[in-house]
């Protein structure tokens, strides 16, 4: 049988191109609203917050501007105002309808900022309508409950939000990510000897650096969510600060990185450390660099390291799927958890 989340991954070629279609001409839209702005702030949870994780690092590494995650604490629960002048609120957020999302932006704008939704909610959705300027993403409906179309599109409409904000790219980048998508559906690589590898194992560590850290978080959220696996995601300079520990025969790690790209050479030496302390280091990307030194490779996506994050997750969201299935669990619906989630 084949699942929702299986058919969702598949779907994202084409939820791609509609979206880039939608939002590529309004580059100029954004640039109106916050070309002046300095800082950006970015609002969300769950996998959105993944998604802002890439915003953050793009906006920095490539726009120059400061930009950090809110905590939606100080805002809907110690109701302190801060100075905003000068700053872009970014709000992510599937469904358009997570109240702490949609309330959290509200408050940033009372405290000065300019507003950008990015929803696949729609139009309509109460966060698009709480924002300045609302960037709708063309998924279309997503059933499953863990986030994968909806995610990989979240991804393309920060890379529009960048070029918005004079990024150092080249635009044309875009434009290849739905084949190198499918590319990647039809070919992710080594997945069976992973799942079999991951199959009897009580956790992992997941690990990127740089653009590639969101990919890490959102590839541990989706194991833990859909495989109920302790998969803990983290920066790989973190990881050496401490975590690097728990990895061993029964805990292995997962390093994710682009196949060029100022992280690469570290994220190799990081899978040569991890073999060498006998534990398995399966890789997603990073060119033959990585899986020439990988116990087994999942592949990524032949696009330049800013926009490879929209194809770096699909082969961990295959290995999610077929992993979960082989554990006998639906990932469809994994237990406790729902579409659209309220804080309180
Ligand atoms: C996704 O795999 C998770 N189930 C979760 O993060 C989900 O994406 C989130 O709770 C949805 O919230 P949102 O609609 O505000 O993005």
């Amino acid at each position: 049988m084949t699942t929702k989340m299986r058919s969702e991954i598949a779907e994202q070629p084409a939820a791609l191109r509609a979206t880039l279609d939608a939002l590529l001409p309004r580059t100029g839209e954004v640039e109106r609203l916050a070309g002046q702005t300095r800082q950006l702030l970015f609002i969300a949870r769950g996998t959105s917050d993944n998604a802002a994780v890439y915003g953050r690092y793009l906006a920095e590494a490539h726009t120059g501007r400061l930009s950090t995650l809110a905590a939606p604490s100080i805002a809907t629960t110690y109701r302190r105002r801060l100075d905003l002048d000068g700053v872009l609120a970014v709000a992510l957020s599937q469904s358009g309808r997570t109240e702490e999302i949609v309330e959290t932006l509200a408050w940033a704008k009372d405290c000065g900022a300019r507003t950008v939704a990015i929803t696949n909610g729609g139009e309509r959705s109460p966060l698009a309508q709480a924002a300045d300027l609302a960037l709708c993403t063309v998924a279309g409906e997503e059933k499953a409950v863990p986030a994968t179309k909806t995610y990989t599109t979240q991804l393309a409409a920060l890379a529009v939000l960048a070029l918005g904000l004079g990024a150092d790219v080249d635009p044309g980048d875009l434009r290849r990510v739905p084949d190198a998508v499918e590319k990647l559906v039809g070919d992710p690589g080594d997945l069976e000897a992973i799942v079999e590898g991951l199959a009897d194992k009580p956790g992992v560590v997941v690990s990127g650096r740089g653009l590639a850290f969101s990919t890490a978080l959102e590839l541990a959220l989706k194991l833990k969510e859909a495989c109920y696996l302790h998969a803990m995601g983290l920066s790989y300079a973190d990881l050496l600060h401490g975590p690097i520990a728990v990895v061993d025969a029964d805990t292995p790690a997962i390093l994710v990185a682009a196949g060029e790209g100022p992280t690469l050479a570290g994220t190799v030496a990081l899978a040569e450390r991890v073999t060498g302390a006998g534990a398995s280091a399966y890789t997603v990307g990073g060119g033959t660099a990585l899986s020439s030194v990988s116990t087994a490779a999942l592949n990524g996506p032949d696009l330049p390291e800013w926009v490879a994050p929209l194809g770096l997750i699909v082969p961990g969201q295959l290995l999610t799927e077929a992993l979960a299935r082989r554990l006998g669990i639906d990932p469809d619906a994994p237990r406790g958890l729902n579409k659209v989630t309220q804080t309180e």
